[in-house]
């Protein structure tokens, strides 16, 4: 099974697709975990990208769906791939399409986690994640553990992003708006589409997430 997790930034697209990978044993693909990644390892291409990164805009379209053909020719996903943050452009979206019927799959839904503006920016700027094994938390609604470790590795370190800030995320905002937020359109339009409310607590939003899967399986 093959999806996609559609929505705007600190919609909880991260958070949810490490429930299912450990749950369902799918495979996550993360544009902007692949592009840190290069961007960290000091790559032409992370160069690149790192100030439109920190900025809050989009990634030109070819390296992203350059990145993400280069992960479906190569890994391995007997439970499916979970694409979280990507598609974001409409020509994304038709790449990603026309990737998956080369290699003999398809979609199978699109979850469109709705969650208010407003608490997109509470979300964010109150993010962390672990330098070790990238487990997502939040001052306010998934502390890190009082004595310091990573629930999930142990680790002690937590990073946040450079782009964690609330001027980058209104240029976000404002890019899901403008640029990925016709994807609705385009995947309703293609039956695919399965609205989530995304305010709940993780687990509850979880648990909506399951029953749709479940649905379809
Ligand atoms: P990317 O890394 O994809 O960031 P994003 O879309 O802005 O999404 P986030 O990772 O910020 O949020 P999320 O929805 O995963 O939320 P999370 O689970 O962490 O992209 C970064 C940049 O890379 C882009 O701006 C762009 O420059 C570039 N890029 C990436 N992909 C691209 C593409 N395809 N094309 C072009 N450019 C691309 O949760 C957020 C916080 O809320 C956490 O603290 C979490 O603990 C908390 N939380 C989660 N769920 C809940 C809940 N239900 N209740 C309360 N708190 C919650
Ligand atoms: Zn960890």
């Amino acid at each position: 099974m093959n999806i996609i997790l559609l929505g705007p930034p600190g919609a909880g697209k991260g958070t949810q697709a490490r429930i299912l990978v450990e749950e369902r044993g799918m495979v996550q693909l993360s544009t902007g975990d692949m592009l840190r990644e290069a961007r960290s390892s000091g790559t032409e291409m992370g160069k690149r990208v790192a100030e439109v990164m920190d900025r809050g805009e989009l990634v030109t379209d070819e390296i992203v769906i350059g990145l993400i053909r280069e992960k479906l020719e190569t890994a391995e996903a007997p439970g499916g791939f979970i694409f979280d943050g990507f598609p974001r452009t409409l020509a994304q979206a038709d790449a990603l399409g026309a990737l998956l019927e080369e290699e003999g799959q398809k979609l199978d839904a699109v979850i469109e986690m709705q969650v208010d503006d407003e608490a997109l920016v509470q979300r964010i700027t109150a993010r962390s994640t672990c330098a070790t094994c990238g487990e997502v938390y939040n001052d306010i609604t998934k502390p890190i553990p009082a004595d310091g470790k990573c629930a999930k590795c142990g680790g002690t370190e937590f990073a946040r992003r450079a782009d964690d800030n609330e001027e980058s995320l209104r240029t976000r905002l404002f890019a899901y708006y403008k640029q990925t937020a016709p994807l609705i359109g385009y995947y309703y339009c293609k039956g695919l589409l399965r609205p989530v409310n995304a305010m709940g607590e993780i687990e509850e939003v979880a648990t909506e997430i399951r029953g749709i899967l479940d649905g379809l399986a």
